[in-house]
């Protein structure tokens, strides 16, 4: 379980490091000398106890070890794009919310198996994940909003059948990813994923981050990156096994709107066999209208070391993934961190994609004790009827800035 702190206790008299949301790399080389002229023996410093040497295996994987996407992106066949036709036709006709989306209202007798079976051999089995999968490419054009999302869902219920609720103020468990600063002023922006911004190497909560490729950006950019975690841990373990302690040591996490207004929680966890890093950063640095409080413990330097070095051993050895639009891109977010790069809109193509949180309680991993309640809440706190699917975008409330010009 989590520790709860109110503002007052144990706040530090010391300041929060130079650190922001967007990561520079001179100032991370920077703190890591002078950490280290402080301390040479920082890095004798051994791992936390019961902790692996080094991860092996398909999931500890860098982006030069892959050049053909084949491998990862599974192409939707003719007859398969008929099935989902067929599916979407039939959802519809029965007049339901998207909610009651299931195997039996979204038959894909066909591909419903394939489907599956990616879930586990690309996204949840240790012994052969890549812990990513793209299944490509609807016809997005083709179809209406609400016929899009019914697809996402309908695909993504033979993936992982547990939708995550994404917003408890709406009860959305979807999330438009698309650029709103020309509908809501900067100060109520408090996350890149509402501007055109690149965005650092992080972990959403929960299990399978799902993306749904609405459509690109007409200027360029916004590509999608991933890497994997065990493979950063495996580096760190190696080279700076005092900062794996670090991350397995607990932050102060801001909780922005939401109560109390910091949690004290590890970042790294070792449970069931499995290392497991929750790459909380936005919550260690804040983000544009939801700034760090200045009234909350600040991190440390070792965290924000720790911090920087998650985000550019995994710049070093990620992935880049050639999204398109008609993409869903599936990734096990308890051993693989994404990114994006910055991107250019244009009035006829503004980049837009459609977000999940989504679990497999069959095949999901299971969660270290400090993110069970988390989880709970993600999963377990809506019932399927309260679930919304808006259709336009809109802003999240953990993720809506504290004040207005
Ligand atoms: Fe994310």
């Amino acid at each position: 379980m989590a520790t709860i702190l109110s503002p007052a206790a144990s706040l530090s008299q010391s300041q929060q490091p130079d650190i922001d949301y967007h990561p520079d790399e001179a100032k991370w080389r920077a703190r890591t000398a002078r950490r280290l002229a402080d301390n040479p023996s920082l890095p004798d410093i051994p791992l936390p106890a019961g902790f692996p040497d080094t991860i092996t295996g398909s999931l500890a994987w860098e982006g030069k070890d892959w050049n053909d996407e084949t491998e990862w992106v599974y192409t939707l066949s003719t007859e398969e794009l008929m099935e989902i036709d067929e599916a979407v036709q039939y959802f519809e006709g029965l007049n339901l919310p998207i909610y009651q989306i299931s195997p039996s209202t979204f038959p894909l007798p066909t591909l419903g198996p394939v489907l599956q079976q990616l879930s586990s051999s690309h996204l949840h089995d240790p012994g052969t994940a890549r812990g990513f999968v793209v299944i490509r490419s609807i016809p997005v054009a083709t179809y209406t909003r609400f016929q899009n999302l019914a697809i996402y869902a309908g695909i993504s219920v033979y993936i992982a059948p547990t939708r995550a609720l994404q917003d408890p103020g709406t009860g959305g468990v979807i999330g438009h990813i698309t650029d709103l600063r020309e509908t809501f002023e900067s100060s109520l922006l408090g996350a890149a994923s509402y501007t055109n911004e690149s965005q650092p190497f992080h972990s959403d909560p929960g299990d399978i981050v799902a993306l749904f490729c609405l459509e690109v950006a007409g200027g360029g950019g916004g590509g999608s990156k991933l890497a994997s975690s065990w493979r950063v841990y495996n580096e760190l373990a190696k080279a700076r096994p005092d900062l794996l302690g670090v991350l397995a040591g607990k932050f102060p996490l801001e909780m922005f709107n939401r109560a109390p207004p910091y949690r004290m929680r590890s970042m790294l966890f070792h449970h069931d066999g499995k290392i497991i890093i929750q790459n909380a950063r936005r919550l260690c640095t804040g983000y544009m209208g939801l700034p760090r409080s200045k009234d909350i413990p600040p991190i440390t330097e070792a965290q924000a070391e720790a911090l920087d070095a998650l985000h550019f051993l995994a710049e070093k050895y990620h992935l880049k993934l050639n999204f398109q639009k008609g993409d869903i891109q599936y990734v096990n977010n308890l051993c693989m961190f994404h990114a994006r790069d910055e991107f250019l809109d244009t009035s006829e193509k503004r980049r837009h994609l459609v977000r999940i949180w989504l679990r497999n309680d069959e095949l999901g991993w299971k969660v270290p004790p400090p993110l069970v309640k988390r989880w709970e809440v993600l999963y377990d706190a809506i019932p399927l009827e309260k679930q919304k699917f808006p259709l336009e975008p809109e802003l999240r409330s953990a993720s809506r800035g504290h004040t207005s010009k």
